[in-house]
């Protein structure tokens, strides 16, 4: 049987280049956004390269209901989903006391809320079939406290070890969870944030997103725990736990400073 996969934010940048990596190894998808054109153009593009069966459901991921509503249209549609892709997510960047705490909240819903209510859901249908796969995106931020971007990192570290502690509860069954946790990358993320001002600086160390999701999805099939590309993101996420915590704090202050 195809592997089916619902990717989340899959309608620009990782969650994208996901669908797309995934559709080049024969799976079918159901690809859920907010931009419906953007689902509408990928999902048309995806059938006509790959030849495989795409859905698409646009939403807003950051509303408390809409992964019920997507786990109903998924049995609805009897769709055999073996994979789930926790992608959608966003930054904020400023002071924690200057930002507006609603978006804030709002952040963690989509960043955090969202994952354990898709998980919770599909799990069961996860379960059914021979081999499947969860993937959570986190960010090498979860490595590390970062000022200037508190609740978004650590809403990164919620991540990290919810992906960890499911994986083990879940040892010796069909289903494997890794946690992507991904440097900076080249898409839509620093718009959103808010941190046009450090983009000059981000673009020479950033990754293409593509190269993103061809390391994540063979991490994913892999069953790897934790994903990390790119060999300058991996040796610092390695060297951060030796190193003091008030100096990694200060050169991330220095790095993302306001
Ligand atoms: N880029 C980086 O430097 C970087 C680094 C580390 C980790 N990450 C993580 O990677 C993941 C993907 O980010 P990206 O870099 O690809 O950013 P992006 O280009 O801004 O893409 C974000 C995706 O999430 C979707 N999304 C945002 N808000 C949503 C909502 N309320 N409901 C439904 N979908 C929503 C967006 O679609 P719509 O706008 O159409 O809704 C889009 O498809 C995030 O979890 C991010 O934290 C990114």
């Amino acid at each position: 049987m195809k592997n089916f996969a619902v990717v989340t934010g899959a309608s620009k940048g990782i969650g994208k280049a996901i669908a797309h990596e995934l559709a080049k190894r024969g799976c079918n998808l159901l690809l859920t956004a907010r931009s419906e054109n953007l689902l509408n153009v990928l999902a048309s593009e995806l059938t006509y390269k790959y030849k495989n069966e795409v859905h698409i459901f646009p939403a807003d991921l950051s509303d408390s209901a809409t992964p019920q509503r997507l786990y109903s249209f998924c049995i609805g549609k009897n769709l055999p989903v073996n994979i789930l892709i926790n992608n959608a997510g966003y930054g904020l960047w400023g002071k924690f006391n200057v930002l507006n705490l609603d978006d804030q909240l709002n952040m963690l819903r989509l960043n955090n809320e969202i994952i354990v209510r898709n998980t919770y859901l599909f799990l069961d249908l996860l379960k059914k079939h021979e081999h499947s796969y969860i993937l959570n995106v986190a960010s090498t931020t979860a490595y590390q406290a970062i000022p200037a971007m508190a609740v978004y990192a650590a809403s990164k570290i919620f991540v990290l070890n919810f992906s960890r502690a499911l994986r083990h509860e879940l040892k010796g069954s069909n289903v494997s969870v890794s946690c992507l946790s991904p440097g900076t990358t080249s898409t839509e993320f620093m718009d959103r944030a808010g941190q046009q001002a450090l983009k000059k600086k981000a673009e020479k160390v950033a990754m293409k997103p593509e190269s993103v999701a061809r390391i994540a999805v063979r991490g994913m099939f892999k069953r790897k725990a934790e994903i990390i590309p790119g060999f300058i993101n991996w040796f610092s996420v390695k060297v951060i736990p030796f190193m003091p915590k008030k100096l990694v704090e200060n050169i991330a202050a220095s790095i993302y400073k306001v």
